[in-house]
């Protein structure tokens, strides 16, 4: 048979953490970091079991049918007004739609704001799962230079002004997957005056800002958007669990609107039974708390795997400074080829996510995500000790 595949889909690659799992499975001596999976025993499993077990008996028709496709209103209200109280963000003027995930708002904006050709400006290294969904909906990816201290707001200027066809800027301010970088709040106002300058839409992908060991929280730049123009991406993988898949998207009411439509085309909507879960968890159970407990449990991992690398990294090989998030990211000295370290690390049995999954140039940057929440301590210090000893083989 001859099978026509579509452009958008036959350059499709299997993302990297599969073929790492894949590794980690056929050896059990094998230590891998690639999924970002939350760790399992900071998640609340009692109560999700019980809330499941009451939302069967209470809406036992509810959960077998089809549902509105923006989420279950109650809910809605829910997040908004953690959102007012926790993050500082004032909701009124703004909407919400439920989403299957945070990946699903990662599709869904792409595939309402951006045409054949178009353009979206990101940090120079982001999140694989929007640049995937920006090439299958046949845009380009253009990098903002990252500092310290997040991206470069001269160079977003100089991008805004040089770059045709730019369908939204989209950052993870806080604890970026996968550098860990926290942008600070003078770039984030610079960045939002910018796009109020340029009229560009801002897609704030925000899942980490609960997850912070270290530090003071930063405002979201959300919190700043006087003009409605910042599209806010949460999701309750990190908090609740993964498995559940229920995220939302906050922004203006018609941008609400035509996601909602193009929900409709892809599932419907986001499952009941796992949306009601998380509203009663939320509304009826001490999140804050459970929030509390989850940084705990993370924050002994992160401080393995910070010690780890103190310890085992050879000189020139620089660990990112992150203060809260699921990862880890070190970047090689110059020349180190990117591919060939990988395949030095398989060989000491330990895997990481290379920097060219990562990279809105597509190209290999010599980096290395380490996600350290589902392993314990100890595999994550001898994870920072075989890393090491693959580095010195570059070294
Ligand atoms: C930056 C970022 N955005 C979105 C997502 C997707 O989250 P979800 O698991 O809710 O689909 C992730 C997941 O790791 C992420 O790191």
């Amino acid at each position: 048979m001859n099978v026509q595949f579509a452009e958008r889909a036959k350059d499709s690659k299997q993302p990297i953490i599969r073929v790492i799992d894949a590794l980690s499975r056929s050896d059990p001596d094998f230590l891998a970091f690639g999924e970002g999976n939350p760790a399992l025993e900071a998640l609340p499993q009692k109560a999700i079991h019980d809330i499941a077990e009451e939302i069967t008996r209470n809406y036992p028709d509810e959960i077998l049918l089809y549902t509105n496709n923006g989420g279950d209103a109650e809910f809605k209200d829910v997040i908004m007004k953690r959102l007012r109280e926790v993050r500082g963000i004032d909701t009124a003027g703004n909407d919400m739609l439920i989403i299957t995930g945070g990946q699903q708002g990662l599709y869904l904006l792409p595939r309402i704001f951006t045409n054949d050709g178009d353009r979206v400006i990101t940090e120079e290294i982001t999140y694989a799962g929007m640049i995937d969904t920006i090439r299958g909906f046949r845009g380009e990816t253009v990098g903002i230079r990252l500092e310290e201290d997040g991206p470069d707001p001269d160079h977003l200027e100089h991008l805004l002004k040089t770059t045709d066809r730019v369908s939204f800027i989209y950052l993870i301010p806080t604890f970026s997957n996968p550098t860990g970088i926290t942008t600070s709040v003078e770039k984030r106002k610079a960045i939002y005056e910018l796009a109020c300058r340029y009229d560009k839409i801002i897609v704030e992908d925000d899942p980490y800002s609960d997850l912070r060991y270290e530090g003071e929280d930063v405002p979201t730049i959300k919190s700043m958007d006087t003009e409605h123009r910042v599209v806010y991406l949460g999701t309750f993988s990190k908090t609740i669990a993964a498995g559940l898949r229920v995220g939302f998207i906050m922004a203006e009411p018609e941008i609400i609107r035509i996601a909602t439509n193009n929900k409709a085309a892809i599932d419907s909507n986001t499952p009941c039974l796992n949306q009601l879960i998380c509203r009663n968890f939320m509304r009826d159970y001490d999140f804050e708390e459970n929030v509390r407990n989850i940084v705990r449990i993370n924050k002994a991992k992160w401080r393995a795997a910070r010690d780890g690398f103190d310890k085992y990294l050879p000189e020139g090989w620089k660990l990112y400074d992150a203060k809260g998030g699921l990862f880890c990211y070190v970047r090689s000295p110059e020349g180190v080829d990117e591919d060939a370290f990988q395949q030095c690390c398989y060989k000491h049995k330990v895997a990481f996510s290379p920097s060219s999954s990562f990279s809105a140039d597509g190209l290999a940057h010599g980096g290395y995500r380490m996600a350290f929440t589902p392993n314990t301590v100890e595999q994550i210090t001898e994870g920072c000790r075989r890393f090491g000893e693959a580095a010195k083989e570059f070294s």
